[in-house]
């Protein structure tokens, strides 16, 4: 069996991490034949939380789980990361915009790009699941600068698992049918679900899902609008942010960067913009992806229609804005 690899979950006693830790353990994200360490970070005021976790680890009886190790200090909890789960922050509630949230956690991120870059691994993959997690990821990254760029990303997989999901309903076919759908730009209320390069599996042939949906102003509408707003629906209703399925995004994105993705099968990440499809370089961007020996490569050659061009424009105004917010509060 393979030497253990260390893996950081950081707000490791909140909801999302509750989930997620589980699917760790159980070898559902790093494979059954891939022992991991657990470093749990969270702040002081938790570690009492923190301990009861543990014990629930523990009680979990899995042999993939080797050690684990609750902390509130970023050096041992970053020493030999080989991949990061950066979850800790603090939530968005109930009427609170994004905006209120950046001033408060990108000077977290800012720690801890800087923890990552004297502690983890060289080759460390980081998923920057806490809000605003594009911006929260570029922050990261540039203070992190002996990690390569391309080893943080963002999560926009729960956007694009719920995006899977309400096309598959609105079809009344089986979710795994529905293939493709993309999630561009922030993972915020101007993200643009995009089902026009989707392809759906009807009697054993795959066919375009505008074909088959036969409905331009529900996708380019309803569709749109149901995804960009399905967090702020989970926590009207809920109380709290979305956490189960958050925790099951951050799994399928990091499995997938772990061990690549299928053949003609793409999934959306938020990635440092290269400047594809005309998207402004340097900022974390959802795009879709491939990838390969742990390396993603942003899929080329799209068709962007003009309606998706405005789209795509929206959303990376508003995390160019994002930017420049969170370069002004770390000035302060
Ligand atoms: P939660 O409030 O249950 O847990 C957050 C945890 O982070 C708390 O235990 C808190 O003490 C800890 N924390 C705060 N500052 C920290 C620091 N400096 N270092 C380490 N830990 C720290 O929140 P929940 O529901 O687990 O959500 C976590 C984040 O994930 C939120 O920002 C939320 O908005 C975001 N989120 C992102 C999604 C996405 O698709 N990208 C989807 C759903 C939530």
């Amino acid at each position: 069996m393979a030497a253990p690899i260390n893996v950081v979950v950081t707000g490791a006693a909140g909801q999302i991490a509750y989930s997620l830790l589980y699917q760790l353990a159980a070898g559902s994200v790093f494979g059954p034949d891939q022992p991991i360490n657990l470093r749990l970070l969270d702040i002081e005021p938790m570690m009492g939380v923190l301990k009861g976790v543990v014990m629930e680890l523990e009680d979990l009886a899995l042999p993939l789980l080797k050690d684990v190790l609750p902390t509130a200090d970023p050096e041992p909890a970053f020493k030999d990361a080989a991949a990061v789960f950066l979850v800790g922050s603090m939530p968005r509630r109930e009427g609170m915009e994004r905006k209120d949230l950046l001033a408060a956690n990108v000077k977290i991120f800012k720690i801890q790009g800087e923890a990552l870059d004297k502690f983890a691994r060289k080759d460390v993959k980081v998923l920057v699941v806490g809000n605003p997690a594009n911006t929260n990821a570029l922050i990261c990254s540039h203070y992190a600068p002996s990690i390569p760029k391309e080893n943080f990303t963002a999560m926009t997989r729960l956007d694009q698992n719920r995006a899977q999901a309400a096309i598959a309903a609105r079809l009344g076919v089986a979710i795994d049918k529905v293939k493709n759908v993309i999630i561009w730009g922030n993972h915020s209320s101007t993200q643009y679900p995009d089902a026009a390069q989707a392809t759906v599996e009807v009697n054993g042939t795959s066919k375009p899902v505008p074909e088959v949906v036969k409905d331009d102003k529900w996708l380019n509408e309803v569709f749109v609008e149901t995804i960009q707003k399905r967090g702020a629906a989970v926590i009207a209703a809920r109380k709290m942010s979305s956490a189960m399925s958050a925790a099951k995004a951050a799994g399928d994105h990091m499995r997938d960067w772990w061990f690549g993705t299928k053949p003609g099968q793409y999934v959306s990440m938020g990635v440092v913009s290269d400047g594809s499809y005309g998207i402004p370089k340097d900022i974390v961007f959802s795009l879709p992806v491939t990838i390969q020996n742990k390396q993603y490569k942003i899929v080329q050659g799209l068709n962007i229609s003009s309606f998706a061009r405005s789209k795509l424009d929206i959303t990376a105004k508003e995390l160019e804005e994002e930017r420049a917010e969170a370069n002004t509060v770390l000035q302060q």
